[in-house]
């Protein structure tokens, strides 16, 4: 990972490489070599989100990249007991608790840190224990924050869907406050901050330019994008208009 400190961290996710491959069931494209070439382009981190319906990225994913890629990487999971035993196995840089619903298109709401404490906190402990980085995904709202805190996690992603929402329909003024609200929030609860969720060139500035924000997760625009103009440029541009929004 990057030292400079106004060097905001890209984390590559490349879920959507497995959810292609999946369409036919053979092993192209293949996400070992979406991780390689998101390194070769600047990656600092590799995002994969194990769902419990395997519907992407499946548990031979997970294994191949983690003897293979010299990126950390962060892995998405469900805070059930099944994940807990995979991550506690293979021991990822970093991971990410989110909300899983059998039923959705992709990861819908953030993860009710408030209300889920007691499930949460021996998840959080025996992941810290054995040294991984944990961070849950939240929606910027100070509640939320608190609870992160109170949990003991030393990281939350913010959701920032409801503001890619919000952008596309003209009018992100207020999603964006709320964002910055929360980066500024959980800076002073001493938390590392982290954003992502339907990140794309137009939208990705305002986000980017958040000073407290340590890294951002994107997925489905530059897999999306790659169709047109191949995975390394895509990751390259979304690259600079991070750097671009930072300087
Ligand atoms: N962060 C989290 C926690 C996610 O669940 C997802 C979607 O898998 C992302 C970031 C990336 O979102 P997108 O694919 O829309 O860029």
């Amino acid at each position: 990972m990057s030292q400079r400190p106004s060097h905001l961290r890209l984390g590559v996710n490349i879920d959507h490489v497995a959810t292609i491959r999946n369409a036919r069931g053979g092993v192209h494209p293949c996400p070992l070599r979406a991780a390689e070439m998101a390194a070769a382009a600047g990656a600092d981190g590799i995002t994969i989100h194990l769902r419990e319906d395997r519907r992407h990225i499946t548990d031979d994913d997970l294994t191949r990249l983690s003897g293979a890629i010299a990126l950390p990487i962060n892995l998405e999971m469900a805070a059930t007991d099944e994940m807990l035993a995979i991550a506690l196995a293979h021991k990822p840089h970093a991971a990410c608790i989110v909300p899983e619903r059998r039923a959705e298109r992709t990861t819908e709401g953030g993860l009710d840190a408030a209300g889920q404490h007691n499930s949460l906190q021996p998840i959080i402990a025996r992941l810290k224990d054995v040294g991984i980085r944990v961070s849950l995904f939240i929606a910027p709202e100070e509640r939320q924050l608190e609870a992160a805190a109170r949990l003991g996690a030393p990281v939350v992603e913010l959701h920032t869907g409801p503001y890619a929402h919000a952008f596309d329909d003209g009018d992100a003024a207020a999603e964006l406050a709320r964002l910055a609200r929360a980066a500024e929030f959980g800076a002073a609860l001493g938390l590392e901050l982290h954003a992502g969720h339907g990140l794309t060139y137009a939208n990705v500035g305002p986000v980017a330019a958040l000073p407290q924000l340590a890294e951002l997760n994107i997925g489905h625009f530059l897999i999306g994008e790659a169709v047109f103009v191949g995975l390394d440029a895509a990751i390259r541009r979304m690259r600079a208009c991070m750097d671009e929004a930072r300087s």
